[in-house]
C-alpha cells in the first residue's frame, strides 16, 4: 500500500485524518429520543410504538397501504419470496421450500441477499444479464429467458446502488408471462420511477416489495427492514410468519413453519429518528454524485448511469466505470488481484488501493451472481440467449456478458453523506492522479 505514499504521482496528498467511508450511518440526535423512550417505557421487545410509527411513516412515504417491520432486509426478502412461492405453487411441507423444483429469474448484478431467499425456499436461481443504462436487469435478456424457460413464474429484481431498473418494460414482460415480481428496494429507498405518466417510489413496483435499514443504507436502524404491500392478507401473513407463526390459541399452536424475524422496538427507534432526514440524505448523496460527475468529466471514465426522464435515483452509491481503452492490465483470481500501472491508464484496483492508502473507503462493483462460485452451475441468460458454455477453442468471440464487463471496469467511490466538499475534492484528485 505504501507504494502510493512514495509514488511521485501522489506528492502533496496527505492521508485523511479520519476515515472517509463508503456509506456509514448518519445520526441526527432524534434517534436517541426514541430509543430512550422505548427503554424508559420498557418496550424493549419486538412490540412497541417505534415499530408502529416506522411502519406507518414509511408506508405513507412510499405510498403503500401496509408495511411490516422485520429484523433485516434479508428477512423481508425471504418472506416475500416465500409468499410468492406459496401463491404460485401452494403450501410446502414444513421440511420443504415453496420453490422446490422451480426456476426463478433473478437480477445478476446485486448483493447476494437479494437472491439467497430463492435458495432458502429450495428454488433454482437463473441469472438475467444487465443493461448499460441503469446497471440493472436487462428487459431484453429477460424476454430471452422466458423464451428458454416459459414455465417460470417468478422474477426477483433489485435496483442497484439506488438506481431504479427499467420497471415499465420488466412489469410488461412479467405480465405477459403471468409472472410475479419480488422487488428488492433495499438500496433504493426514496428513489422514484416514472411508470406510465406517474412518478412512483421503488418499493411499490413488485407484487412483494422489500427495503433495508442496514447500517450502510440511505437511512438506518443499525439493522432492520420492511415488507411493503397493498394487500392486508399478505401483510398479516408476513407478520404471522415473522413471529414464529403463532396461531390465535391460548397456548403455542403452530400450523406453519415460523421465523423469528420481527423488528426490534429499539432498532425501530433509530429508524424513527432517521425518517425525517431521508430526503436530506438523498439530496446530499445527489450532490456527491454530481460533484464526482463534474470533477471526473475530463478523465476516460463515466459515472453510474441513469435516465432522468424515467428515474430519479436516491444516489446511494456513486460509481465509476473506466473506458476500455483506459484500462491498465488487471487480473483477478478468486480472492486476490494483480495489476500494473500504465501511463494515462488505471484500473479499479489501483484506484481502490490508492483511495484506501489515503484513508478513504471504496469498493469493487458487486460481483455478478453468475460469476460467484456458488452459482457457477446455474443458468445465466443474456440478450443473446444462453450465456453459459460460449467459449470455444475454434471461435474467438465468446458473447456478451454486461455484468462481467461492469464488474471488471467499475468501482464504488466513497459516497458517505458526511464527506465534506474538501474531502471529496481530495478523493477526486487521487482518482485523477491514478491516470497520471
Ligand atoms: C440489494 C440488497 N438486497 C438485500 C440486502 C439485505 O438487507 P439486510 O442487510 O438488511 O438484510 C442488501 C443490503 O444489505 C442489499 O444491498
Amino acid at each position: 500500500m505504501n507504494k502510493f505514499l512514495s509514488d511521485p504521482r501522489f506528492v502533496g496528498i496527505e492521508p485523511f485524518k479520519s476515515k472517509v467511508w463508503l456509506s456509514s450511518p448518519t445520526m441526527h440526535g432524534e434517534e436517541q429520543r426514541w430509543v430512550d423512550e422505548a427503554i424508559q417505557t420498557n418496550w424493549v421487545s419486538t412490540v412497541g410504538a417505534n415499530i408502529d410509527a416506522v411502519e406507518k411513516q414509511i408506508a405513507e412515504y412510499v405510498g403503500v397501504r401496509y408495511a411490516v417491520g422485520l429484523s433485516c432486509g434479508t428477512a423481508a426478502l425471504h418472506l416475500a419470496t416465500k409468499l410468492a412461492g406459496e401463491r404460485l405453487y401452494g403450501q410446502a411441507k414444513p421440511n420443504m421450500g415453496t420453490l422446490a423444483g422451480h426456476r426463478v429469474f433473478c437480477s445478476d448484478m446485486t448483493f447476494d441477499a437479494s437472491i439467497n431467499p430463492v435458495a432458502y425456499e429450495d428454488g433454482e436461481a437463473v441469472f438475467i444479464d444487465t443493461e448499460r443504462d441503469s446497471w440493472n436487469m436487462d428487459p431484453a435478456a429477460l424476454e430471452k429467458a422466458f423464451e428458454i424457460y416459459p414455465e417460470v413464474r417468478l422474477v426477483v429484481i433489485a435496483h442497484l446502488y439506488g438506481t431504479p431498473a427499467k420497471m415499465e418494460e420488466i412489469k410488461r414482460i412479467c405480465h405477459e408471462h403471468d409472472a410475479l415480481i419480488v422487488e428488492d428496494a433495499a438500496e433504493s429507498l426514496g428513489a422514484k420511477y416514472k411508470l406510465g405518466d406517474r412518478w412512483v417510489e421503488t418499493g411499490t413496483l413488485g407484487n412483494y416489495n422489500c427495503i433495508s435499514f442496514n447500517g450502510n443504507k440511505i437511512i438506518t436502524g443499525s439493522a432492520g427492514g420492511l415488507f411493503l404491500t397493498d394487500s392486508k392478507e399478505d401483510a398479516d401473513k408476513v407478520r404471522k410468519w415473522s413471529t414464529q407463526s403463532r396461531e390465535a390459541a391460548p397456548w403455542y399452536q403452530h400450523e406453519e413453519v415460523g421465523y423469528n424475524y420481527r423488528m426490534s422496538n429499539i432498532v425501530a427507534g433509530i429508524v424513527r429518528g432517521q425518517v425525517p432526514y431521508l430526503d436530506e440524505h438523498i439530496a446530499q448523496k445527489k450532490e456527491i454524485y454530481e460533484r464526482y460527475k463534474k470533477g471526473l468529466s475530463d478523465l476516460p471514465v463515466t459515472v453510474n448511469p441513469y435516465d432522468p426522464n424515467t428515474t430519479e435515483p436516491n444516489f446511494w452509491l456513486s460509481c465509476l466505470l473506466l473506458n476500455e481503452d483506459a484500462m491498465a492490465p488487471m487480473v483477478r483470481g478468486e480472492q486476490n488481484v494483480l495489476y500494473t500501472h500504465e501511463s494515462g491508464k488505471s484500473s479499479p484496483h489501483e484506484i481502490l488501493d490508492a483511495i484506501s492508502t489515503f484513508n478513504a473507503e471504496g469498493r469493487p462493483i458487486w460481483k455478478p451472481m453468475h460469476m460467484q462460485p456458488i452459482y457457477r452451475t446455474h443458468a445465466f441468460i443474456t440478450v443473446e440467449g444462453n450465456g453459459r458454455g460460449r467459449s470455444n477453442a475454434y471461435i474467438a468471440s465468446s458473447g456478451v456478458d454486461v455484468g462481467a464487463d461492469i464488474f471488471r471496469r467499475g468501482l464504488c467511490l466513497p459516497s458517505d453523506n458526511k464527506m465534506t466538499v474538501e474531502e471529496q475534492d481530495v478523493v477526486i484528485e487521487i482518482v485523477r492522479r491514478c491516470f497520471g
